[in-house]
């Protein structure tokens, strides 16, 4: 899989972002170890806490069609270059990884950089 087409999906559905509070508008596009896709925007709340971002929102459609392997994931905000997860995000990715890791695609510029899940969460929980 192009991960240019992974990043191209991520800024698509990142316009769907329901942003009202922070105006910081986020997409993520996950690959499985199946070759399946899936995309997911932020969406907030008036009660801030209860914001689900871009990741877990994709994370969460794999799951649900039945999805249990994550290869990659491309994250775009508008807002800023190398848009990072954020710590939750990290800790759901890894419950999820592949055998070969997680790649971690953002965007920088014209161009694309890459993280491996355990370069950006190392240690991270497992029971
Ligand atoms: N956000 C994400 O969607 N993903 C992250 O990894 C970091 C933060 C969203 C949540 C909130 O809607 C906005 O960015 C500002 O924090």
């Amino acid at each position: 899989m192009d991960y240019n087409i992974l990043m191209e999906k991520a800024i698509e559905v990142s316009k769907n972002a329901y942003i009202p509070y922070s105006k910081f508008p986020v997409g993520a596009c996950v690959l499985t170890e199946n070759e399946k896709i899936y995309t997911g925007c932020n969406f907030e709340n008036a009660s801030f806490g209860l914001t689900i971002c871009a990741e877990r929102n994709a994370i969460g459609s794999a799951i649900a069609d039945g999805e249990r392997k994550i290869k990659a994931i491309a994250i775009y905000s508008p807002n800023t270059d190398n848009c990072y997860p954020c710590g939750a995000c990290r800790q759901v990715l890894y419950e999820f990884k592949s055998d070969n890791g997680i790649d971690v695609i953002l965007k920088q510029g014209d161009g694309l950089t890459f993280h491996k899940i355990e370069e950006l969460l190392p240690e991270g929980f497992n029971l």
